[in-house]
This record gives C-alpha cells, structure tokens and sequence, in this order.
C-alpha cells in the first residue's frame, strides 16, 4: 500500500507494531470471526482516520520521509475497546460486598449518585473515569450518568476535551426511589431535551435517553421519553432489562398491561435501532425475535453477573438470534474497567453453558462487536481505512506470567486468550484518540 495524498491538515504519522482487527462479525454457525493479523505491519494514520494498513516492509518503500513512525515493534496493536455499558457515577461504589441487586441499589448505587448533586464532585470523577477508560484500553463508552444534568455536563466536556467518541445520558426516575434522586416526568424530559441541545451530535459526542429500568419510572415517563427519541436523529436509548428474576417480577407486578418486560419498553416506543438494553437474562425466544427485528443491541455485562449474583446471559441464543450484541462492564455493579478482563468474564459465562467462546470472538465483542451495538461500525471497531484511528497497543510481556505463557503459545489465538484471561490496565502500553497518544503505561 502505498502513501500518496500527502494533503490534509496535519502531518500523516504511522505506528508500526503487530496489528489485529476482525474484518466481520462471527459466523453464528461455528463462531468463526474474520481476522486480520499482520506480524510487522505499519498502521497509516492522517487527520485521525485510518489512511492506510499494511506490512511494514512493503509500506515502508514508499512513505515519504516526512511521515512520523512511531516504532512499537514489540507490541499488538489493536482498535480501541468498547464498553457499551457502564455507569460513571458509581466509579466509587465498585466493589461493594453482598448485596444482589435491589438491595445493592438501594444501599450502595443511590446513595453514591446522591454526591453528584455537586458540580465539583461531577467534575473530579468524570477526570478520574475517563482517565481509567484510558488506562484500560476503551476509547469509546456509553455511559449511565446520574439523575443530576450536571454530571452529563461534566463527562461530556471531559470527553470532548479528550476528544474520545462518547454516549451518554442523564438516568430518570420518577418513582421507586429515594426522595433525593426523584424528578417528576416533566423535570426529567426538560432536562433531557437540555442536554440533547447541548450535546447530541456536537463532535464525536451523542446523547442517550437514559430511564433506568421500567420499575423507576412510571408509564407517563417511558412514553415521554418515547417521543423524545423520535425528536432527533441519532439518539441512543440505554436502559436495563431482565437483569435478574425479581427485578423481572417487579416490573411485570407495576406494569400489568405489558405483554412482558420487554413489551412494557416496546408500548413507550422505546424499542428500535440505537436502543442498548443492558443484561436481559431473563428473556426468552420471542424477547430476542423482536429485539433483532427492531435491530436492537444487548449489553452483555459478564462481570457485573457475575458479581451481583444475577445470572448466566445465555450469549450464544442472542447471537443466533441475529441480535447486536456488545460487551459491558457496568462499572460500579461489575468490578472491571477492562474489556479485556469483561471477555474473559464472558468465556467463563459461556463455558458454564458448555460453549467456550473462540478468542477471536470475545476479542470481537469487545471491538467491531461493541461498534456494530452502538450502530458505529461505520466509524470504529476496526482499522478499516477511512475509519476512526482509536487504538490500543497491548504488551506482549506486560506481566511475567503474561510473557511466560505468551512464550508457550502454539498460534495466535493462544496468544490472545492469553492476553484477555491474564490480563488488566498493565496489558495497555499505550493508548491512541484519533491517532494521537493520550494514555502511556508507566
Ligand atoms: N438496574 C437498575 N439500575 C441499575 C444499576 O445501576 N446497575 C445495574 N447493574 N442494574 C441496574
Ligand atoms: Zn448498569
């Protein structure tokens, strides 16, 4: 490949290193994901899209002197992770012991979202959060803010000055919750239609409508909600559904009416494309027929599951199913920023149902597979030329146990099972915005 067009605003710089990315989604049959590997490859990078990828060697003949490399041999480099759930406002709740999750909320999420009443509690975490994004390897999130507008405020800025693709949203609750957190509908809407002024579509940044889950919010605020989705393109709906049985049971005891829990977000006009439903453990065959026909995502939160207690997320009939389907860490109720760790959480979800999950594919769910679930995949996800350069350069010797098993491997796949099983923020050496450093590993 070569590099001619030396137009564009900034200098072309390139990375050289190892390069990984999936070319397309797994094959639902056998779970087959199409890689891409290059041994000693050079990743072209002008005004921060991908220009160009290629073997080193052959790319090198033809570069100009003029474009910057940035010599990483050594490593892996890979696009940015994806975490398409996680709630920045329960950064200092994480790790909370022995609750499961109607009693955790109540006891340890509410109280801590409370701070972000203060606008300068607002703006330390979301500092801290992204910073930990970034030292994990997520470029990208859709984030749960809390009640408070100021603390989408405060994230957003802190995204954009970072210049980091973000989703996020204001939670609403009408009802079910203390009295600290409670807005009426018309406060929430108000609020939210503020915030959509504000920041949707304003550089790499969109706003998702956020209700929390149908048991906090009453059927007037899921329906206004519903009609504020359909005021601007390109708005997000997040939310949780069937995360466990008694949430499950609660909702159907407060919305009798609803055919199931996923019908009572379907009579709001809350279900279609751009809506990211985070767990549904609980749901059943008919559930995934229709969230694949409104070509809705699931946020798959193998970590939080498992440390609440809620359940097994049955991943493989999702995408047999043909749903969207992307990795979450659901930060404060799971304990991993990681995507690495989150897939390694998922093999193990997936392998207590007796399906191990191939390394190529949690590899996928957590890069192209968390793009298509934010319907990005036009943007990031992989080194697709003309795409987002966000990437993530991961150390093949990042721990010795990491280079010890490493250095065992029979083939790359080996590899990188072994690099999402071992791993946490010490496998990031670096980490790139639009081609531009903005994490390195001390
Ligand atoms: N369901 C409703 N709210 C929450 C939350 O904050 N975390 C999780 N894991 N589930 C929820
Ligand atoms: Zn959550």
């Amino acid at each position: 490949m070569s590099e001619e067009n030396t137009s564009g605003n900034k200098p072309a710089k390139a990375i050289r290193a190892s390069l990984l990315h999936c070319l397309g989604s797994p094959d639902p049959a056998d779970g087959q994901t199409a890689v891409e590997f290059i041994e000693d490859g050079l990743l072209l990078v002008r005004d921060g899209l991908v220009a160009g990828l290629g073997a080193a060697d052959d790319m090198l003949e033809s570069l100009p002197d003029t474009v910057a490399i940035d010599d990483q041999r050594g490593c892996l480099l890979v696009p940015g992770f994806i975490d398409t759930h996680i709630h920045y406002s329960q950064t200092d709740i994480v790790a909370a012991h022995g609750r499961q999750l109607l009693d955790w909320l109540e006891i340890y999420a509410w109280p801590g979202e409370m701070r972000f009443e203060d606008p300068a509690v607002c703006a330390e975490v979301a500092e801290f959060f992204l910073a930990e994004l970034l030292r994990n390897g997520t470029t990208t999130a859709c984030v749960f803010g809390s009640v408070h507008k100021g603390s989408v405020d405060a994230l957003l800025q802190a995204a954009a000055a970072r210049d980091m693709r973000m989703i996020a949203g204001k939670v609403l609750m009408d009802r079910n919750c203390p009295a600290a957190l409670l807005e009426s509908c018309e406060a929430g809407i108000e609020n939210s239609a503020e915030l959509i002024a504000r920041w949707h579509g304003r550089g790499r940044l969109a706003y998702a409508l956020t209700p929390r889950f149908a048991p906090t919010s009453t059927p007037e605020q899921l329906a206004a909600t519903g009609q504020l989705l359909d005021s601007r393109p390109g708005l997000y709906l997040q939310t949780h559904l069937a995360e466990t049985a008694r949430e499950t049971q609660w909702a159907r005891e407060l919305f009798p009416q609803a055919p199931s829990y996923l019908g009572v977000y379907q009579q709001a006009g809350l279900v279609g494309k751009r809506s990211i439903f985070a767990h549904c453990i609980q749901i059943d065959d008919n559930d995934r027929m229709q969230l694949a026909a409104a070509d809705s995502s699931i946020a798959f939160c193998p970590g939080s599951n498992l440390f609440l207690g809620s359940g097994l997320f049955d991943y493989h009939a999702a995408r047999n199913a043909g749903i969207r389907v992307g990795l979450g860490s659901d930060i404060g109720a799971g304990t991993r920023f990681g995507m690495p760790e989150n897939a390694g959480e998922a093999y193990k979800v997936c392998k207590l149902a007796g399906k191990p999950l191939d390394p190529f594919e949690a590899f996928y769910l957590a890069t192209l597979g968390g793009a298509r679930a934010l319907h990005l995949e036009d943007k990031i996800g992989n080194f697709a030329v003309g795409k987002e350069a966000d990437c993530v350069l991961l150390d093949y010797n990042a721990t010795p146990l990491i280079a010890r098993r490493i250095g065992e491997a029979k083939n790359l796949a080996e590899k990188l099972f072994a690099m999402l099983l071992l791993g946490d923020d010490r496998l990031v050496a670096a980490t790139y915005i639009l081609g531009e450093q903005v994490h390195v590993r001390n």
